[in-house]
């Protein structure tokens, strides 16, 4: 017995910024933006922190599965980073929601999402856990050049959540990571120490985006067969393909190739720009508001990203 869903949550910070208001920035245009990629807006943190957003979609599940933040197991953050290095962003939330279970960030860059899904199958299987929170929380904004039009037009900032309990929801999950740093990268900034030999590295966000456009495609098909044929459901099982939202051309192609119909493939990149390891659950927030998912429905989710890692899994809600 793995887990169920059963609450989700998300939270976003005030400012919506438009292809109009980037194209003030730097030399681009709406025509671009949404023809290669298909965002129109994104919500950019002003005053809100990451705990704002992670707090906020966290009470919002806890809320909707009726539970209690005393009543969690354990807090699983997924972020690039958080607010601080430490505390941990997990452990922060773990005080303003009123739990006491151990908490803990885990980065798999915009895999995190299921990342934290296997390692909450894995705790749960174990008779560690029953009930985990687990969040996808990103401020991509604050790692931009917002010199570099080719990166800056791409990215939002938010958080999501669900509430998982012990349950028969996970059919089967996939994970992966193949070491590398040149596809896409993130520096880090250090404080100078007089022993140090090492150079600063660039703290921007930078990536070679057709290579990870390919690397996209090719990881995310493998992986939505795998765990589809493990989990013994074919394409008219699957109510929705929730894919990690970096890019809309990325998510077509895997809906085109598997057989899947534009009504299957779930997208919200439109408004919410690649929200690295908050795009799955803040779709998935989104889908069950709008009733376009219900008890009983499976789904199928796959990300891809930095590491390079990537991840899959069949669910039924
Ligand atoms: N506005 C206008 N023109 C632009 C812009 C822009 N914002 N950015 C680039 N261009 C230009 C380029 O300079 C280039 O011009 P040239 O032909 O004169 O040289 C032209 O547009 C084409 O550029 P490409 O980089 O080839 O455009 P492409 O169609 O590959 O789209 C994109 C770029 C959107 C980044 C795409 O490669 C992509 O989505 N890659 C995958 C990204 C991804 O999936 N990331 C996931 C991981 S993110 C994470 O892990 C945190």
């Amino acid at each position: 017995m793995s887990f169920q869903i059963v609450g989700t949550g998300r939270a976003n910070p005030a400012l919506v910024l438009t292809n109009e208001m980037v194209s003030k920035l730097v030399d681009t245009n709406d025509e671009w933006i949404v023809t290669r990629t298909g965002i129109n807006t994104r919500y950019v943190s002003t005053d809100e922190t990451l705990l704002d957003l992670s707090v906020e979609a966290a009470n919002n599940a806890l809320n909707k599965a009726g539970i209690e933040g005393k009543d969690l197991d354990l807090i699983i953050c997924s972020t690039l980073e958080g607010d601080y290095i430490t505390p941990s962003l997990s452990c922060l939330v773990q005080r303003e929601i009123g739990a006491v279970c151990p908490a803990v960030d885990i980065n798999a860059a915009c895999s995190g999402f299921i990342y934290g899904l296997d390692m909450a199958d894995a705790y749960i299987t174990s008779d560690k856990a029953e009930t985990i929170l687990l969040i996808g929380a990103e401020m991509m904004t604050r790692h931009l050049d917002w010199k570099d039009r080719s990166t800056c037009v791409l990215f939002g900032d938010g958080a999501g959540a669900v509430v998982l309990k012990k349950g028969n929801g996970l059919k089967s999950i996939k994970i992966t990571a193949k070491g590398d740093d040149k596809l896409l990268v993130i520096g880090n900034v250090f404080c100078s120490s007089p022993f140090s030999n090492q150079p600063q590295t660039d703290p921007h966000f930078r990536m070679n985006g057709g290579e990870v456009f390919k690397f996209a495609v090719g990881s995310a098909l493998r992986d939505v067969k795998e765990v589809m044929k493990k989990a013994g459901v074919t394409v008219s099982d699957v109510k929705m393909l929730i894919p990690h939202q970096a890019n809309l051309r990325v998510s077509q192609f895997v809906k085109e190739k598997m057989g899947f119909s534009d009504e299957q493939l779930a997208s919200a990149i439109d408004h919410y720009g690649n929200t690295s390891s908050a795009s799955i659950p803040l779709l998935l927030d989104e889908l069950v508001e709008e009733g376009k998912l219900s008890s009983g429905d499976i789904i199928v989710l796959t990300a891809f990203g930095g590491g390079l890692t990537t991840g899959a899994c069949v669910i039924e809600l």
